[in-house]
Formats: C-alpha cells, structure tokens, sequence
C-alpha cells in the first residue's frame, strides 16, 4: 500500500525519483506525486491522480529542479484519488509523504485547526505535514520537530520527509509500515523496500519498528523509538537492481505464469536434495522446528497466500498426521483464538512478508508463546526478519498483482515441508519420502508441458469472457485451487467468480446453474473424480456450460457431459494442485486480456497490502 523514495542525491532527482516510482507502483497506483529543493533550497511539487504515466506527463510539461527530493505512489485510504489528496503533501515548507494510516488524525487535524493551520485535503496523512510543521513554528529544529511529531501519532505509518531550505536533510521513519535506508557513494536514499533503491545502491538499512533516521549525504545517523542512536547494519542486497522487465511478454502476469517452470524449480531446489532425493529444510532451519513436539499447526495468511495454506491443510494432515487450522490473518487474531500453550506452531505465508494483517497475526502468535515459521518470498521483510524460522520461496520479484508464480512457489515449499514434517514425525517412511520428492523435483517439467496449452485455454477465454459470472468447483485438495481460480479471474477480469466444493453444489449453487453460467471443474482423475463426474453431470443436466481440467483419464471418463476440457498432462496426485494452479491462472489472465482489463495493475488493488 503506497510506495515512498526519498534521494538526496548529485543529480536531478526528478527523473530519478520516477524511475524509483516505477519501481514502486506496484504498491498502489490510485496517484502519484514528488517534492523537490530546487538549487535555492525552494520546495516544490508535482502530483498527478491515476497511474505514474500521469505524473510523468505532468513532469514533462512542468519540470522539477533540484537534486533531492521525495514520492510517492498511493493506495488510497483517506480521501478519494484526487491530485489534491496526492502525496506529497506540505504545510509552511514541511514536505511529507506517508505510507500507512494515522488513527488519531482526526483529533490532531482538529487541534491544529484550532490553532490555525488550513488543510487543503481530506487525507490522514496532511495532519502529519501540519504537525512537524508546528514544532518548527514553535521553534524546534527539523530533527526535534520531527522526533516530538512522531510521538504524537498514533496507527502505522513510513514516512520521509523533506524540508524548504535545508538542502542535505531527510528524515525518514517507520512503525508497522517498511522503510530501509540506501546508502551511495555520497549519495543517500529512502525507500519503501529494496528494490525502489536497487538500480542506485546494493547497501541498504532495514529500520526496524519505531526506528527514524536522519540523512545527509555522506552520513546516516538511526534512532530507536526511545530518541537513542543504534546501530542497524548495512546489508548488501543480492541480484542487482535492473527494473524487473516484461521481456517479449505483453505483460509481468504473463511473464510470471511462465516463469513457473524455473521459479518452481528454484523453490524445490532449495528443499530438495534431489541427489539423495530427501527433503531438507534450507539454511541452518533443520533442527529449528521439532515436528514431533507440534501438537497443532496454524496457518495464517491472506488472499492467495491463505489459499496456499488451504492445500497445504491437507499435505499437513494427510502426510504428517498434524492437526491443523487454516485462518484469513484479518479474521484470526481478532476472534480470540484458544491456542494452545505448548506444541503450537504458527506459519505465516507472505508473498510480500509485508502484509499488515498476516504481520500483526505474527506478532500476536509471538506473544502468546507460539513459536513461529514464515514461508516468505522477500527475505529482507518483516514478517521474515520477525518469525522465528524462515522458509523460503524463490520465485523472484513478482510484479503483476496478482499473485501466481509466488502461488507455486508457496505450494512447492509447503509440499516440501510436509515431506520433512512427515518424516521427522515418523507418519511418512523413508520410501515414501524418496517418492515424494521425486515427484515434487517433476513438478516444473509438468509445469512447462501444461504452458503449452496456453493457445487452447485463449481460445477457451474468449468464450469464458462473455459470461458475467463463472463457478470453480474442486474437490479435497483441489477445493483451495476452485477458490483460487475464482480470485484470480474476478481480480483482473472483474467477473464475478466464486469457488465451491464440488460436494457443496447442491446445497446451494446448482441454483445458479444456467447456459450463461460457465462451471470451471478442477478434477484431475484421482480417487474423488468419481464423486466429481456425478456433480459435472448435475450441472451437464442443467444445461451449464462445463469446462473440465482433467488429464487424459478424466477427459476420457467425461466423455461427451463437458462442453470443453483442457487435458493436462497425468501427474502424481501429491503434486496436482501446483499443477492445476496452471491453468486457472492462464484462463483467468486470458480472460483479462479479451476484456482489455488492465490485467497487471486491476482496479482498486495493490501487491502489498500494508494497511489492516
Ligand atoms: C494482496 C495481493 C494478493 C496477495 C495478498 C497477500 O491482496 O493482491 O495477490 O495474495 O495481498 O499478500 P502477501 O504478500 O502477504 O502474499
């Protein structure tokens, strides 16, 4: 939600500060804006509503000067999309850019209105602007102004700043949003994660909560939310800083979903041993978790992620014998639950490892003596650097919103750590262990043979993009798939989707059955497929208009009921819901294009939701 870079650079920054922009956009793009100090230390801004192009038309009609500056990139929370609740905002020389939600504007925005300031906007984050810019009024300097500000707002927020006439200052701060430091070669930048700095520096500084830091160009300085010095350290950030590209891809999504073979494999590489073909968590986890001791696993995440979890329920029941609870982070600590006093694991999934409800899940897990484990695709993150154990997905920056290769990656590892989860609790043998990981290690050549049906499900979307609403239906373990199908196409196509349990159709959804109506069935030919064909040919009866993703067995079983099938290649049933993940994700992207929806970037939505 909201992206921020601040630069105090050696060059103009405003080119610079937009390409860090670009960078970022995936956090939210309902508008944009940066503030610069032109050579006389004069603020200036401009902002634009919609997407960066905006912003970046309204920059080439109207320069901005300077070598430092601040942006943003907004995921509106307070106020609607306008250019005037677009960031930066100021107030008497104060520059501020926010990422976040400040709970107690209301009463600030009230007292400072008594004490005579005017607001332009109807944005949380202006209050912010106002209030330092009232310390400094009452004769503070920016450093205390800033530091006295800070201990007056309440909720989460990243923050930079910038002042009029101060041309080597910024100030940055985080609490429950995230802010890393990069430091150049007498250059210094502000950044809401790593890659908004990457093409300037590989040296970044994580903040860590209440954190708050002052930077001049050759030198940095970190307090504490206490007003002391700490020292943070310097990571160096691997892989280098290159905008991501689209390549000959017509867009991220689509580069994404055909990452899958190399992403998938990366993944599995790093829990595989495919030479003695066991599975081993990665980095020095081995011995972090004692998976006979766990009495019962909760699995806590949001959106896709929480999907992931909803397969890997019954991986972790089935193969480990584990009790185990699944939760949406919004929904789990806010219900109070009995969880157990020893024995208790809780893992988190995060794309990001930055999603606010999935990270405050986390902390509340921690404080109520659970031990916890993160499967994470951005090592650097919160939720990664606070868990106890971190397991690790590989899938690479992931820029389309919606999520997919990060959906394989989570469902590879979680496969992988069911396997050791297994192992360690003696509910799996060492046979079966060498079998499973086999069959994980064929998982991304399954994945590239299942892309080349890419040409027969676009022809299938163009059918599939004329109907206003669309039924998943799975069962067992391909159930979690169903719903992720459903997401996936109402998030870039605006269709309306839903997921169901197969078995759940007649007691509720066969009413919605008709011959406008498609019903994607994810139903490889297992030990299920029977009951499935039954509730394929309930809706045949109706007249609904029957999509079948099966393999060459269950094509052949359905013989004429469905109206198309899309024949995957026949697989282990251990791995066949990363394998049917394929296709929903190519149909709904598909079916995005035909609409000409804007397929990596959909209304409303944001990669990384660091807002509850
Ligand atoms: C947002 C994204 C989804 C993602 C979810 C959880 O809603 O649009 O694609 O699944 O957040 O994000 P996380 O980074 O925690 O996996």
């Amino acid at each position: 939600m909201c992206g921020i870079i601040g630069i105090l650079g050696s060059e103009p920054a405003a080119p610079r500060l937009l390409d860090a922009l670009k960078r970022l956009e995936y956090r939210g793009y309902d508008s944009a804006g940066i503030a610069t100090l032109d050579e006389t230390g004069k603020l200036d801004r401009r902002r634009a509503p919609g997407k960066l192009k905006n912003l970046e038309a309204e920059l080439a009609e109207r320069p901005l000067s300077g070598n430092q500056g601040i942006g943003h990139t907004r995921w509106a929370t307070h106020g609607s999309p306008t250019v005037g609740n677009a960031h930066p905002h100021v107030s008497a020389g104060v520059s501020v850019v926010h990422n976040g939600i400040i709970e107690n504007f209301r009463e600030l925005r009230e007292e400072l209105e008594a004490r005579g300031h005017t607001f332009e906007t109807e944005t949380d984050s202006e209050t912010i602007a106002h209030l330092i810019a009232d310390n400094l009024k009452a004769g503070m300097s920016e450093t205390e102004a800033v530091k006295a500000g800070l201990a007056r707002l309440e909720g989460a927020f990243a923050l930079a700043f910038l002042f009029e006439g101060r041309p080597d200052l910024l100030i940055g701060a985080r609490k429950g949003s995230p802010l890393a430091i990069g430091v150049g070669e007498g250059e210094m930048y502000l950044g809401s994660d790593a890659l908004a700095v990457a093409p300037f520096t590989n040296k970044v500084v994580y903040l860590e909560e209440g954190d708050w830091c002052v930077l001049a160009r050759e030198a940095y300085t970190v307090f504490n939310e206490d007003g002391e010095e700490v020292d943070r350290g310097v990571t160096l950030v691997q892989g280098g800083g290159a905008m991501v590209e689209k390549g000959n891809y017509r867009h991220f999504m689509q580069k994404e979903i055909f990452e899958q073979p190399d992403s998938t494999a990366r993944t599995i590489g790093a829990y595989v041993n495919a030479l003695k073909q066991t599975v081993e968590l990665p980095g020095n986890n081995g011995d972090a978790i004692n998976w006979s001791k766990i009495t019962s696993l909760y699995m806590i995440a949001c959106g896709t992620a929480h999907y992931a979890t909803r397969v890997a329920e019954y991986w972790f029941e089935q193969m480990a014998g584990l009790p185990v609870k699944t939760d949406i982070a919004s929904e789990f600590r806010y219900r109070e639950p009995a969880l157990p006093k020893e024995g208790g694991l809780a893992l988190f999934v995060s794309q990001s490892g930055e999603t606010a409800d999935t990270l405050a899940a986390l902390r509340y897990c921690k404080e109520h003596g659970l031990k916890t484990a993160a499967v994470v695709n951005v090592p650097t993150s919160t939720i990664a650097r606070e868990a106890d154990l971190v397991l690790p997905t590989l899938a690479g920056p992931e820029i389309g919103v919606a999520s997919t290769k990060a959906f394989t990656a989570q469902l590879s590892a979680l496969a992988a750590v069911a396997i050791a989860a297994g192992r360690a609790r003696d509910a799996l043998s060492q046979d079966e262990e060498t079998r499973l990981a086999k069959v994980l290690t064929e998982l991304p050549r399954l994945i590239s043979t299942t892309l080349a049906l890419d040409e027969d499900i676009e022809a299938l979307a163009r059918d599939i993009a004329k109907a206003t609403d669309v039924i998943y239906l799975g069962r067992g373990v391909h159930y979690p798939i169903a719903l992720e199908g459903a997401l996936k196409l109402k998030e870039i196509s605006y269709i309306h989707a839903e997921g169901y349990a197969s078995g759940e159709l007649k007691h509720g959804p066969i009413a919605l059955i008709d011959e406008e109506t498609p019903v994607v069935f994810v139903a490889p030919y297992d030990a299920l497929f029977d009951k499935s064909l039954s509730n394929l040919q309930e809706v045949a009866a109706r007249r609904g208009e029957v999509i079948l993703l099966s393999d060459s067995r269950g094509v052949k079983a359905a013989g004429d009921a469905p109206a198309h099938c899309v024949e995957l290649p026949d697989c282990d049933a251990f791995i066949a819901p990363i394998l049917y993940s394929v296709p929903v994700q190519l149909l709904a992207y598909h079916v995005a294009v035909e609409k000409g929806t804007d397929v990596d970037q959909p209304r409303n939505l944001a990669k990384s939701v660091t807002v509850e």
